[in-house]
């Protein structure tokens, strides 16, 4: 018989790990919340061709990642590896900016990856995200606001010392200028570049700053000291800088974070964590000024835009967030026969039905079989249906932490339960 197992890269959450994942998602709604973000929730699947438009051709993650579905359409749909793209399709075909100034979005979802997976690297994953779309919004406060949001949400979610790296890649039209600059600056060394970045050199320059190899590495810092950015942008930048300051968010300035994906301008950010490995990136994120207009967003509008996106398995390990909760549960009610197991089911329908967490052994065992559940269960109360109580129109409410045990009519079992706090 052929066996099935869980598909390469991703994985099952377990009821004993689904409380960590409930309370990192309960406190960073409570958190994005009250920074004035508003939660949006997009398919899962897009049409391929925004990805490809949004992320660029050029990028791993279009180029190498993309897990697309088979459809009869000729360019079909793709599950999404990332939120920014879905949520400005979303922005622009609601018409956002014409019924606000600002629209600060957040999403908590699966995103899906065809990478190589290996510890903290999956192929379906999960992110918190947050979007700040809106005409004439670039400000250096929302920059440095979306920057302080990611390191509270990390620290309330329990990172240590999560690290901030900041950069600044300057507008679209500086990009361009930027990579024939820097293509010029690395033209005599290219033969000490990995196999890798030699193709990088040509389709994506910026590239071969974040390349891991050894020999880049030598080259990139040799090279690169910063990036020569026109007086605005580096006004602008300046202007972030100060604004971080202010409000004490501790920073580190990497002249060679460039992020992989192509719609980036101006600022872009990176926060590490110890205890990931070699996938340390717990969160990044940065401005995209240019996305909106390339999805078709009114040309005489000046958008600007903004966000991150955390990584929750990686903020799991990070946190070492992922100690077994222990079940709990109101009440078990025990029944000893099958007339007893009728007026069960009846009683655990009623409290359920008032806020009471309740269950019932569904097979008829022993006493001791059912109280050694009660156990298991955590059971608050332990109510028995036992053949005397049966003939008074009794239950026997046992509480299980100090053992005392009271007789109560069936009818005011609900109200005998709420008097000792239950539900
Ligand atoms: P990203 O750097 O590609 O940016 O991903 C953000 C975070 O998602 C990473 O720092 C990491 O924690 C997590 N992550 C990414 N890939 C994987 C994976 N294969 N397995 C586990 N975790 C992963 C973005 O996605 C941008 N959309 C962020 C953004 C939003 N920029 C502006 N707005």
């Amino acid at each position: 018989m052929q066996k099935f197992s869980v598909p390469r890269g991703t994985c099952d959450t377990f009821p004993d790990e689904i409380s960590s994942w409930e309370t990192i998602e309960n406190k960073a709604r409570q958190v994005l919340r009250s920074y004035g973000y508003r939660e949006i929730r997009t398919p899962i699947y897009e049409e391929t061709a925004l990805f490809k438009r949004s992320l660029g051709q050029t990028s791993d993650i279009v180029n190498k990642q993309l897990l697309e579905l088979a459809t009869s359409k000729e360019e079909g749909y793709a599950l999404r590896p990332e939120g920014t793209a879905s949520v400005v399709r979303s922005y622009l075909e609601n018409s956002f900016d014409k019924k606000e100034p600002l629209s600060k979005f957040f999403y908590i979802g699966p995103m899906f990856r065809g990478e190589r997976p290996q510890k903290g690297r999956l192929r379906q994953f999960h992110q918190i995200g947050v979007e700040a779309i809106g005409p004439n919004s670039a400000s250096p406060y929302l920059d440095a606001e979306v920057i302080a949001l990611a390191v509270h949400l990390l620290k309330d979610l329990g990172v240590k010392n999560p690290k901030l790296k900041i950069n600044s890649l300057g507008s679209k039209e500086e990009k361009e200028f930027v990579s024939v600059w820097l293509r010029g600056e690395l033209e005599k060394h290219k033969k000490d570049l990995c196999e890798d970045c030699q193709s990088r050199f040509e389709r994506n320059v910026f590239r071969v700053l974040d390349c891991k190899n050894e020999s880049c590495r030598r080259v990139a810092n040799s090279v690169v000291k910063d990036f020569p950015l026109s007086d605005p942008s580096k006004g602008y930048f300046q202007f972030v800088q100060e604004a971080l300051k202010s409000i004490n968010i501790e920073f580190e300035i990497a002249p060679h974070l460039v992020r992989g994906l192509d719609y980036y301008t101006h600022t872009v950010f990176e926060i590490t964590a110890e205890g990931l490995g070699s996938q340390d990136a717990i969160g990044a994120g940065g401005r995209y000024n240019g996305l909106v207009h390339e999805l078709g967003g009114d040309a005489k509008t000046d958008f600007g835009a903004v966000g991150f996106a955390l990584g929750i398995e990686r903020i799991l390990l990070a946190s070492g967030n992922t100690q077994a909760a222990s079940a709990t549960i109101d009440a078990l009610v025990i029944a000893m026969d099958v007339p007893g197991q009728k007026q069960a089911f009846k009683v655990i329908n009623d409290l359920r039905k008032n806020g009471i967490s309740a269950d019932i052994s569904y097979t008829n065992t022993s006493l001791k079989s059912q109280m050694s559940r009660a156990n298991k269960l955590n059971a608050r109360f332990a109510l028995i249906l036992g053949e005397e109580e049966m003939r008074n129109g009794t239950i026997a409410v046992k509480n299980m932490a100090n053992g005392v045990q009271e007789n109560v009519k069936l009818e005011s079992v609900l109200e005998y339960l709420k008097k000792k706090g239950v539900g």
